[in-house]
């Protein structure tokens, strides 16, 4: 079975195919997918959607058995009501380097003291069948916002989260591969899409 994995973020390719080790996956580069998406949903599975869909369409000529997976995730951070939330790719402008994102989101919470630095991530995933039907999974991973970036890991905000999991003594830039595949809300998302995989009712 040949999953299309719907995303150009770098990051999360390697997360999924790490995660998914028993799928032959394949990412957008590989199918030749160029054009760009607009994500004009106005919640993550709704984006999450609107990517699966655009690749389903797209995949569909060359490769008409392969399910297409899309993520869409980001941070939430609850002293900043939520954001940056579904704009957690574009929360410094569009194109803006990620460090500027990071910078924006700690800049933002200077003055908020450590017990209201609550923040998690969350992914959602959309699968879509050989045939058009999707399945929905999502998951959450629980932490706090740091004072100041940690760790050259993982992607994206995980410099600046504290893990919940890991008693906030580590951000998520500075655990493993292994142990941010262990309890990171794409893990969460992925066991169900896997447990709907291994049940047959996908393909
Ligand atoms: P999307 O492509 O619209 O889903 O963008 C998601 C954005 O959320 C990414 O560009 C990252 O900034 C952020 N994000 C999503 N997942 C993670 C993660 O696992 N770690 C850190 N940041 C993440």
């Amino acid at each position: 079975m040949i999953l299309i994995a719907a995303t150009g973020n770098a990051g999360k390719i390697k997360e999924i195919k790490e995660i998914l080790s028993d799928f032959e996956i394949l990412s957008l580069k590989d199918i030749y997918f160029e054009e760009e998406i607009e994500e004009n949903g106005k919640s993550f599975f709704e984006n999450a959607l609107i990517k699966a869909k655009a690749v389903y369409d797209f995949s569909r000529q060359n490769y008409p058995e392969a399910i297409v997976l899309a993520d869409d995730s980001g941070l939430e951070v609850e002293a900043l009501g939520g954001k940056p939330g579904i704009f957690s790719a574009r929360y410094a402008g569009k194109d803006a380097p990620q460090e500027a994102l990071i910078q924006k989101v700690l800049q933002e919470m200077k003055a908020i003291p450590e017990a209201k630095r609550q923040a998690r991530f969350k992914c959602c995933m959309a699968l879509l069948s050989a045939d058009g039907e999707a399945f929905y999974s999502q998951g959450y991973c629980e932490g706090r916002i740091g004072f100041e970036r940690r760790g050259e890991n993982g992607f994206g905000y995980d410099p600046i989260f504290l893990v919940k999991e890991f008693d906030y003594q580590k951000t998520m830039a500075e655990l493993s591969s292994e142990e941010k595949n262990r309890i990171s809300h794409r893990r969460k998302a992925l066991d169900a899409i896997k447990e709907r995989l291994a049940g047959g009712a996908m393909v």
